[in-house]
């Protein structure tokens, strides 16, 4: 039976800053009591207010940005898309007030190793979250794997307008190729990132054969899954399903697994404990 990872822990954080991002969207940074160790990109926390304007169930949130601040105390930053009551009452945080901050969850992005084809990542809107680390930690080198160069990270970035593509800026500072799409053409090529992907394929710019990560909103994932039975193509999805304890034990974020796929033995897998990064190989969010 999965279970939360061992490093995971329950403690409270002090809220450093909010800043507004984009449209409608916030960069919550805070300072937690307790030391934490290296966290992966794309593992979570769930975060919630304790002063009774959250919902009592926590929301799940991917790690943004980690590291320390000027005074070299560590600090985490999430990027938060206001929606419902979870967010907007994240998003009116003051600093100095506490937060409970459980995590980090979930197992994050495989190793961006510097050897064999080109990553591709897809990110559609605040789908962007865990991919800033991703690129980070694909720079400095994962594991034991050898490091990405930044030539061959691919960052294909997609939303409805620019207003959505949140901190466009921090990435075009990572060095990799970044490329935009938008639907109603405000920035970069009109359209998504599957258009993106064919358009650099086309020119050359890219190879038929590259590996695949992808974030973004359901439709835009089964895009991104589909594309890559059909291809052939190495894809991992990171999934925001709907979630209630973020631990294992509610069954609240089932993800419909391949039947005789690594996971096939359970017609399910549990998206907090058992991703929310998977292969294509394990889950299929169109359906077998
Ligand atoms: C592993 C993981 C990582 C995530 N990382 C981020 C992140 O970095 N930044 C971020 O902004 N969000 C992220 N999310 C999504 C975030 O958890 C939800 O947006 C949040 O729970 C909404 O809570 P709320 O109370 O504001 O909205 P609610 O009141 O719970 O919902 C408001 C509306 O949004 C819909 N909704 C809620 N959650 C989702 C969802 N996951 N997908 C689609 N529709 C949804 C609801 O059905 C409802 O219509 C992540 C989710 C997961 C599982
Ligand atoms: S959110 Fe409770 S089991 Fe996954």
């Amino acid at each position: 039976m999965p279970a939360p990872p061992p490093d995971a822990r329950s403690q409270t954080a002090e809220v450093v800053s909010v800043e507004p991002c984009g449209d409608d969207a916030v960069v919550l940074r805070v300072r937690p009591e307790a030391s934490l160790a290296p966290v992966r990109a794309s593992r979570f926390f769930m975060l919630r207010r304790e002063d009774g304007l959250s919902p009592l169930i926590p929301r799940p949130y991917s790690i943004y940005r980690d590291g320390p601040a000027s005074n070299g105390a560590r600090e985490l930053e999430f990027l938060i898309k206001v929606m419902g009551r979870g967010s907007q009452a994240l998003a009116k945080s003051r600093p100095g007030e506490r937060l409970r901050l459980i995590g980090p969850l979930g197992n994050g992005w495989p190793t961006l190793d510097g050897d064999g084809p080109p990553w591709v990542l897809l990110a559609g809107g605040v789908g962007s979250a865990p991919f800033l680390m991703g690129i980070q930690q694909a720079l400095a080198g994962m594991d034991d794997a050898r490091a990405c160069r930044p030539d061959q990270l691919w960052y294909l970035f997609g939303a409805a307008t620019k207003g959505l593509l949140y901190d466009l800026g921090a990435f075009e500072a990572t060095g990799v190729h970044v490329h935009t799409a938008t639907v109603d053409g405000s920035h970069g090529r009109r359209g998504n990132v599957l258009d993106l992907l064919e358009d650099l394929q086309r020119r050359g710019d890219l190879p038929s054969e590259v590996r695949l990560l992808a974030c973004g909103p359901e439709p835009m994932l089964e895009a991104v899954e589909h594309l890559a039975r059909e291809r052939g193509l190495e894809c991992w999805l990171s999934l925001e399903t709907l979630m209630g304890c973020g631990v294992g034990i509610c069954n609240g974020c089932p993800v419909p697994t391949v039947p005789g796929g690594p996971l096939g033995a359970w017609t399910n897998a549990k998206c907090c404990v058992e991703g929310p990064v998977f292969s294509v190989d394990a889950v299929t969010l169109a359906g077998a």
